[in-house]
Formats: C-alpha cells, sequence, structure tokens
C-alpha cells in the first residue's frame, strides 16, 4: 500500500506518496527529477546514485524510500549554493576529473562524504573512500588529485 513519506531533500521538506518496493533512487529522479542522481547499475555495485543520507554516504538504490522518512537527504543539487561551487566541485573543474560525467555526481558525493569526516585524507584514504565507485573514462587519478587538492587547501 502506497504511504506519504516526508524526507528533507536538500533542506526543504518534500511530501512524496511512495510505494513500499519503490527506492530512494526512483523517488529522487523520477518523484522529485532530481536526476542529478544517476542510475547506472541499480543494484549497488557502481556508486553513481550515492547520495548523503543523515549526514553519510550511501547508494540510494540500495534504499527503500520509506527509510528516508522524516530523513536528511543531500543529493548533488543540495551541494552548491545557487552559482557558486563548493571547492570541491571546483576542483573537479579544474583537475578535469570527469569526461562523460556519468559518474560525476556519486563521485563528488562520496569524495565530500570524505572531506566531511576527514578534512585533510591521504591518496590511500582518497581511493578506498571512492573503491566503490566507477568511472569508465577518467583512470580516477584525475578524481583522486581533485579530491586531495581540496585536502590541501
Ligand atoms: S545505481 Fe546504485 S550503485 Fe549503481
Ligand atoms: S567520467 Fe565517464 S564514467 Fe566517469
Amino acid at each position: 500500500m502506497k504511504r506519504v513519506i516526508r524526507p528533507v531533500v536538500n533542506g526543504a521538506v518534500r511530501e512524496v506518496l511512495v510505494d513500499p518496493r519503490q527506492t530512494l533512487m526512483e523517488v529522487l529522479r523520477d518523484g522529485l527529477l532530481l536526476t542529478g542522481t544517476k542510475e547506472g547499475c541499480s543494484n549497488g555495485n557502481c556508486g553513481a546514485c550515492t547520495v548523503h543520507l543523515n549526514g553519510g554516504p550511501v547508494v540510494s538504490c540500495l534504499v527503500l524510500a520509506m527509510e528516508a522518512d522524516g530523513a536528511e537527504v543531500v543529493t548533488v543539487e543540495g551541494l552548491a549554493q545557487g552559482p557558486r561551487l563548493t571547492p570541491l566541485q571546483q576542483a573537479f573543474i579544474e583537475h578535469g576529473a570527469f569526461e562523460c560525467g556519468f559518474c560525476t555526481s556519486g563521485m563528488v558525493m562520496i569524495a565530500s562524504a570524505l572531506l566531511a569526516r576527514n578534512p585533510h585524507p591521504t591518496e590511500a584514504e582518497v581511493r578506498r573512500a571512492i573503491a566503490g565507485n566507477l568511472c569508465r573514462c577518467t583512470g580516477y587519478d584525475k578524481i583522486v588529485r581533485a579530491t586531495l587538492a581540496v585536502g590541501e587547501r
């Protein structure tokens, strides 16, 4: 039976009618039109759908929407303040840390979660943090360098 949930998405309470089988990823993309959260594998293997749930990173294709009732959800759309990008988003641009861009929002969300709990990560810590996020294009080095650059500032 469908139920109304009220997650706080990017700082605003949203009211959404969801099916118990719907994932958070589906509700974000299809219900709230926050399509910055990407659908890659839909089974927890690629990280493209990474968002923050109550301050920590999750793959939103493995979270039921109902689990987000009353929770704080941040998507890539919630990082920048208007036209002002975060230092990490800016560093991705400066280091050319994307090509096709499909993985980029998930990478930015996982790397920003790392920087929030560890503002000066080592290269090994960055590589460990993004290990579950797949990129077919960049070879990862530019993503790692962009993340390290923010930690070094
Ligand atoms: S779409 Fe969620 S991990 Fe791939
Ligand atoms: S930039 Fe294409 S998948 Fe990462």
